[in-house]
């Protein structure tokens, strides 16, 4: 690790990071982070961001050149075509053992009495399925290579504390979190380690902002109608009284995939700004 006098990095040199949700903020964080510490990386999200896929990957290349990062297009929830591009990650890159699943989805805020049920399947299919199929196509691709890895999950304050109006994704959420330490127990005999992370309040971004909107049409006893009003109740929750930025949050989840944390797994660290 290095960075006394600028931001930390790390040796990621002879590594390969997979990052799902590479088109999203976080994930986009988190790809470059791993490129400017010298990984080699796939970057992975849905056909249909492409565009912002592109772009991720274009920073990528500017960090660590284009023979070291791959982009790849699939559906999380879709079991076959995960494992297909891990197979082609690992043809082109070599085995991914710096893994982080950052695709997520948050579903309708609506109250629970009238939760809509497509958006519960549609929320666990990506948000808890997503998660497992990549850590079991990834998982398989080391312990075949047998030389271990880190793996890093989407998890959220919603999954700890449960976010009025999003039953469904606070349900996937908690899922996230158990399902990690599950993973890190059966992991563990190959050398993975198998962490989550729970940030609140993450901004300025596509989630912070969707989620400002979408509260405050709900309609609940919880927040105004003013979206400006409620990312000031929003904020006013958080001790720290102000969003985390996206780099916060990549900074956590590099310091998990690096062997600085070598000694930490089934954990779900809160990036929450203080709200316990
Ligand atoms: N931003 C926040 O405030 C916040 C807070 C808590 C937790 N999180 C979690 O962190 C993760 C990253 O969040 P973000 O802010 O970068 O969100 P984002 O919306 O910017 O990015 C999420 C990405 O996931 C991709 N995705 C969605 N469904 C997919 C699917 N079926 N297959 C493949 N890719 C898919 C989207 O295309 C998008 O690029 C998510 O899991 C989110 O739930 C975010």
């Amino acid at each position: 690790m290095s960075g006394s006098s600028g931001p930390v990095t790390y040796d990621f040199t002879s590594r390969v990071g997979f990052v799902t949700g590479a088109a999203g903020d976080i994930g986009r964080s988190v790809a470059l982070k791993l490129a400017s510490s010298g990984a080699r990386v796939a970057l992975a999200d849905l056909e249909t961001a492409r565009g912002r896929l592109e772009e991720s990957a274009g920073q990528c290349v500017g960090q660590n050149g284009s023979q070291n990062v791959e982009m790849v297009t699939f559906d999380v929830s879709t079991a076959g075509a995960v494992e297909s591009a891990v197979e082609h990650v690992v043809d082109r890159l070599g085995v991914p053992n710096l893994v982080f699943n950052g695709a997520g989805y948050q579903g309708a805020f609506v109250a629970t009495p009238h939760y809509p049920d497509q958006d519960v399947r549609k929320v666990l299919d990506i948000n808890v399925l997503g998660t497992i199929n990549v850590i079991q196509a990834t998982a398989r691709a080391m312990q075949a290579e047998g030389k271990g890895g880190a793996i890093v999950n989407s998890a959220s304050m919603a999954g700890v504390a449960g976010a009025a109006n999003m039953l469904a994704y606070s349900a996937s959420k908690g899922a996230v979190i158990s399902l990690t330490k599950v993973a890190a127990k059966d992991l563990a005999p190959l050398g993975i380690r198998v962490n989550s992370i729970s940030p609140a309040f993450i901004g300025p971004g596509a989630m912070w902002s969707r989620q400002v909107d979408l509260q405050a049409r709900a309609g609940s006893s919880y927040y105004s109608t003013d979206p400006d009003e409620v990312a000031e109740e929003m904020l006013g929750q958080v001790p720290l009284r102000r969003l985390g930025s996206v780099n916060e949050v990549a900074s956590v989840v590099a310091w998990l995939l690096s062997d600085e944390a070598s000694y930490v797994t089934g954990e779900n660290v809160l990036v929450t700004g203080g709200i316990a």
